[in-house]
């Protein structure tokens, strides 16, 4: 067992905290006010090498392992979690989707663009009624010839206007429940996939969720990625590496709230001293700073599990579970600890537990760690 940072890791950080303080901070208030996705700074995240992390370098990636990506999603989170989100989904979900499951023609198709940033990537499972009730896919992959020919609608979809590719799970014998899903690589332009709707959000404003249509859209069949049939393993697999990027924006914020709140502390005065001085705000201090080393810890065992090729489902959604919900804890408490101006849009904190509630939600609701978690020990 190590706790020590590798010389990697250390870069890693201080790379991602300094794009993120010079590139992101300035206009993050302004593109929340305003809904507006980040395209110049995600150019310059890809240029990086920030889009395709686990990337191999033969496929334009940088190559680098799940914890050095962790690492990455918590320091740009920390500063703009909408980019947190943005990033993570293109990383762990799209990239590591086709390059662990696609074919070495897909793999040649797509990945370069996708791990440099000039090509953006969206994981469209969730439709009207296929939340967290993932399998119950309503949305149709019918064969013809070469083509299945797709119908239906996915909502909630990140990256989903600016995506310039769609990992879409489809019912392909829809009788088959989760034995009869697949998963179909769809480029923008295909005629047939429309963008429907584009949501107003409480948090994690400027990235970009939207609902996604199917008319009659025509897929080459070489953009199935496995199997017929094998969609919903894959999108559960798939998943599991997900929710390391979704606990990691989780501590992002989290240690954004504890940053800003030991600032404020140490600044505001109140009955003649620095309101650090009194016991009740240090106690708050304390137990954010605990509850945030125990999430990263989690955050970390899960990414070195699966680093190191070991089943790491469970502990990815203890992970996230335990990350989510002390995100919202610290972004409450830093909101308390900063009184009326917590409140209020002057300061961060407001945004941070509007940003924080999502990590509770997608990529698997606490719920649905619950079950996972669950699961693994009761089977
Ligand atoms: N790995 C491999 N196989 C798995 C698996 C996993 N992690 N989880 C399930 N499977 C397999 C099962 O073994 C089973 O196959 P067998 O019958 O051969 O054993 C099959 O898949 C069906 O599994 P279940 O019976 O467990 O399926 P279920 O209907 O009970 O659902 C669930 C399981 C865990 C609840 C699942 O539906 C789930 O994870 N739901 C949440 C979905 C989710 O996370 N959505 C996020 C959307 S994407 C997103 O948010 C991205 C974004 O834009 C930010």
């Amino acid at each position: 067992m190590n706790f020590e940072p590798t010389e990697t890791h250390r870069m890693i950080r201080e790379t991602a905290r300094k794009f993120a303080q010079e590139k992101l901070a300035p206009g993050s208030m302004e593109r929340d006010e305003r809904e507006e996705f980040p395209s110049a700074a995600l150019k310059e995240l890809g240029s990086l090498g920030f889009m395709g992390m686990m990337v191999p370098e033969q496929y334009g990636g940088i190559g680098l392992d799940t914890i050095s990506y962790a690492i990455a999603v918590e320091e740009v989170s920390k500063v703009d979690a909408s980019m947190g989100v943005i990033m993570s989904v293109n990383n762990s979900l799209v990239c590591f989707g086709i390059n662990r499951y696609g074919n070495d023609d897909q793999k040649d198709r797509y990945l370069r663009d996708l791990a440099s940033g000039m090509k953006l990537g969206a994981f469209a499972l969730s439709e009207p009624e296929a939340g967290s009730d993932a399998s119950n896919q309503h949305t149709l992959a019918k064969k013809m010839g070469h083509a299945y020919i797709l119908n239906g609608t996915k909502n909630w979809i990140t990256n989903g206007s600016t995506a310039d590719v769609v990992l879409v799970m489809a019912a392909t014998d829809r009788p088959k429940g989760p034995k009869g899903i697949s998963t179909f690589i769809v480029e923008r332009g295909t005629p047939g996939f429309t963008v429907a709707r584009k949501e107003r959000k409480l948090g994690i404003r400027s990235s970009d969720t939207v609902s996604l249509s199917f008319q009659d859209c025509r897929v080459p069949a070489a953009n199935r990625i496995g199997g017929e049939g094998e969609g919903f393993t894959f999108a559960m697999k798939t998943l599991e590496g997900g929710r390391i990027g979704i606990a990691a924006q989780a501590v992002g914020i989290a240690q954004a709230s504890l940053d800003a709140s030991v600032k404020y502390a140490r600044e505001r005065r109140a009955f003649d001293r620095p309101i650090a001085d009194l016991q009740a705000i240090q106690f708050k201090i304390a137990e954010m700073a605990t509850g945030i080393e125990a999430a990263r810890m989690l955050m970390f065992r899960a990414a070195a599990l699966k680093d190191a090729g070991q089943p790491f489902g469970p502990e990815a959604a203890m992970a996230k579970l335990f990350a989510s919900r002390i995100a919202v804890q610290s972004a409450l408490e830093a909101i308390q600890i900063h009184g009326g101006y917590g409140y209020v849009r002057e300061y961060l904190v407001e945004r941070y537990l509007r940003d924080a509630k999502i990590t509770e939600i997608y990529e698997g609701t606490s719920e649905i760690q619950r079950i996972v978690i669950a699961r693994s020990l009761l089977k």
